[in-house]
């Protein structure tokens, strides 16, 4: 059973669901996957949606009562996509931003889409020094993480943890961004795959296809680390054990001419 820690499923609050109707069609195609719990996790700060905590809980609310109401076997539970701009970590520390289930141990942070802002790894360094986990949202989309995963790699040593977006490693988005997830898995600089599921078509909460890939590019303990033993740890408010995962990952192949000098 999975939980889905990165899904836009609140109805009309971002750019995810847009009403009720498909936050319940989404609910549903989550439980046909094996998905039984789902952090939402709206936009915050993004300079286009602010969602402080007191909005995310109330269309919280009302999105559980209506999965009640049709009896659809799904908890849900707070959360935000939070932007890493100057005044996150403020608004983590007056409890505006929400943490990971509201759990105060583990942050989703988002970057642009292109490029990695000056300054950055300085607002991970305050959000880590107020005893919080980050979480990077997809990096396999992120162009500059792309092409310096170096940069991921020292975000990683310093206590960051990264989330893998389902549909990159399927191959959604294109053999580019499949290869950069498959390199991160890879080289154990992802911890979670999640959804970012925005609708009910396209962009879905489905898991469990993402896990049978992540297997076959590294093996099933390492799957079932980063697609169920993690998340769970994580909305439990408890950190994931990293050095099981460095443990799990299988050494790197070496290419033809590294073999053949031993
Ligand atoms: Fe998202």
């Amino acid at each position: 059973m999975y939980a889905d820690l990165h899904c836009h499923i609140l109805p009309g609050i971002d750019d995810g669901s847009k009403d009720l109707e498909q936050s319940l069609a989404m609910a549903r195609l989550a439980v046909e996957d094996g998905i039984r719990t789902v952090v939402v996790t709206p936009h915050h700060l993004n300079g286009v949606y602010a969602n402080p905590a007191v909005e995310v809980a109330r269309a919280l609310r009302e999105l559980r009562e209506a999965l009640i109401a049709e009896g659809i076997p799904l908890k849900l539970l707070p959360g935000s996509e939070l932007h890493l701009v100057p005044e996150l970590p403020a608004e983590l520390a007056a409890g505006r931003a929400l943490t990971l289930a509201d759990r105060g141990q583990a942050a989703l942070v988002e970057l642009p889409v292109h490029t990695v802002p000056m300054g950055s790894e300085h607002l991970l360094e305050q959000i880590i020094a107020q005893g919080l986990q980050p979480i990077i949202a997809h990096p396999e989309r992120n162009s500059e993480l792309r092409q310096h995963p170096e940069i991921l790699e020292e975000w990683v040593s310093m206590g960051c943890l990264a989330q893998v977006t389902a549909q990159s490693c399927t191959g959604q988005f294109g053999p580019q961004i499949r290869d950069a997830a498959r390199q991160m898995v890879q080289r154990g600089l992802v911890h979670v795959v999640a959804s970012d599921a925005h609708r009910d078509r396209r962009r879905i909460p489905h898991l469990s296809e993402a896990q049978r890939q992540i297997a076959q590019w590294t093996n099933q303990t390492v799957a079932d680390l980063i697609a169920i033993d993690f998340p769970h740890r994580l909305i439990a408010g408890r950190r994931p054990d990293t050095e099981a995962l460095t443990d799990a990952l299988p050494p790197p192949r070496k290419r033809w001419w590294q073999r053949l000098v031993g």
